[in-house]
């Protein structure tokens, strides 16, 4: 993998002096968003460049929603969950005419550029404001990580720390009535809480979207499990399995275990719990890596570049480049959408999705292993 900026195929004449930042979270809240905003605005200042926080995503770039940002104002934020900003969805910044307005708003704060911190959607937003001539940049926050072309997304780690803690408690009770435990967790279509959580418990199943998982195994695991003395068990289950018989696949897979195995069993959805709480180490850090790099990138005149983890290194990445990379990953392009691309970008991208598929697939084999 080539260790340079992929070359952007859009890239954007961004002015030589910024006056002012616009910092938004937009999307999926996630632990470390806070120490993003914290670093690019410490970063931002110290060039002598303002920088204002947008609330609440797109909906507040729409509707001129701003705070300007501090040192005072990120002081305390490192160790916060969430993010101070709000975020939101807002399908409105998806027309022509939302579009227009935030970039009206921008105009009128006489903000210069915008950093957007959250997961696909809202980097098909920035993509949309660059190639309208107005500099952005993303940085990926999400617990999902589901960003392809990076290795990590902000959040991940809290989120399965949370989802780890809370079916360390689960075990507890599992093991003094002998019971089963199916937990759900987030992670859209993406299984990477539920598989490196169910790895780091012991869990007796993991079912992701990702592989496909043997309904007939799982309870041939449980009834061996229990004959040889094992009292509580967990299966973690990635919220973006399909659903069976109207019900959701966790809640499924408990009925079957509670009559097929003949194992009491109960369901859990973790939901949004896992999503809350104060950031760890790796996403502090994440958090300020790709916000230090964002405003380096803007500074040096970069716009349509989303900020990536690859092997360990912070890597700016043609937001396009980023956004086609998940639909090769997920199987969903669409004629045309290699089109724009070079050769050595076609190979950089298949690379990152087949070592992204491998990473999946060494995960669930350590999962599979330790399901005993
Ligand atoms: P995430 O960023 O976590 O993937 P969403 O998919 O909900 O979350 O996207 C966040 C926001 O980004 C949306 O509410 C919308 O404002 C903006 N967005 C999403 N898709 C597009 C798009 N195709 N074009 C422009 N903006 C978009
Ligand atoms: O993308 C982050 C995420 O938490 C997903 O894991 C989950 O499916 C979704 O957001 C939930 O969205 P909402 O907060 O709108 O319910």
């Amino acid at each position: 993998m080539r260790r340079e900026i992929f070359p952007p195929f859009n890239e954007v004449t961004v002015m030589a002096k910024f006056r002012r930042i616009g910092v938004l979270t937009s999307g999926g809240d996630a632990p470390g968003m806070n120490a993003a905003i914290a670093a690019i605005t410490l970063h931002a200042l110290d060039e002598n460049i303002e920088v204002v926080g947008i609330n609440e995503g797109y909906t507040g770039l729409i509707n001129g929603n701003i705070t300007v940002l501090d040192r005072k104002k990120v002081a305390g934020i490192w160790k916060k969950g969430g993010t101070i900003l709000g975020s939101s969805r807002c399908p409105e910044f998806k027309t022509e005419e939302g579009m227009k307005r935030a970039i009206a708003t921008c105009k009128e704060h006489q903000i210069d550029a915008i950093i957007a911190i959250g997961g696909d959607g809202t980097f098909r937003g920035a993509t949309d404001m660059s190639r309208l001539g107005f500099p952005a940049v993303g940085i990926p926050g999400s617990i999902d990580n589901d960003i392809t072309a990076s290795d990590y997304t902000i959040g991940l780690d809290t989120a399965t720390n949370t989802t780890i803690e809370m079916i360390d408690k689960l075990c507890d009770t599992c093991d003094s009535h002998s019971r089963c435990n199916v937990v759900e967790v987030m992670g859209r279509e993406c299984g990477q809480i539920a598989l490196l959580a169910g790895i780091a418990t012991g869990a007796i199943a993991v079912a992701i979207p990702e592989v496909p998982f043997d309904e007939d195994a799982m309870l041939e695991r449980i009834r061996e499990a229990r004959q040889s003395g094992k009292r509580g068990m967990i299966v973690v289950v990635s919220e973006g399995m399909d659903p069976v018989g109207g019900v959701s696949f966790g809640e499924h897979l408990a009925h079957r275990i509670n009559t097929e195995a003949e194992v009491e069993t109960r369901f859990a959805r973790f939901a949004h719990v896992v999503r809350g709480g104060d950031p760890t180490l790796h996403d502090r850090l994440a958090g300020a890596q790709m916000g230090v790099m964002a405003v380096d990138l803007l500074l040096a005149g970069k716009s349509d570049l989303v900020m990536c983890e690859i092997d360990g290194k912070t890597t700016p990445v043609d937001i396009s480049f980023a956004l086609i990379s998940d639909r090769m990953y997920k199987n969903k392009l669409k004629p045309g959408d290699l089109y724009a691309f070079t050769p050595e970008q076609l190979e950089d991208m298949k690379a990152l999705v087949e070592k992204r598929k491998k990473e999946i697939a060494d995960y669930n084999r350590i999962a599979n292993i330790v399901a005993k």
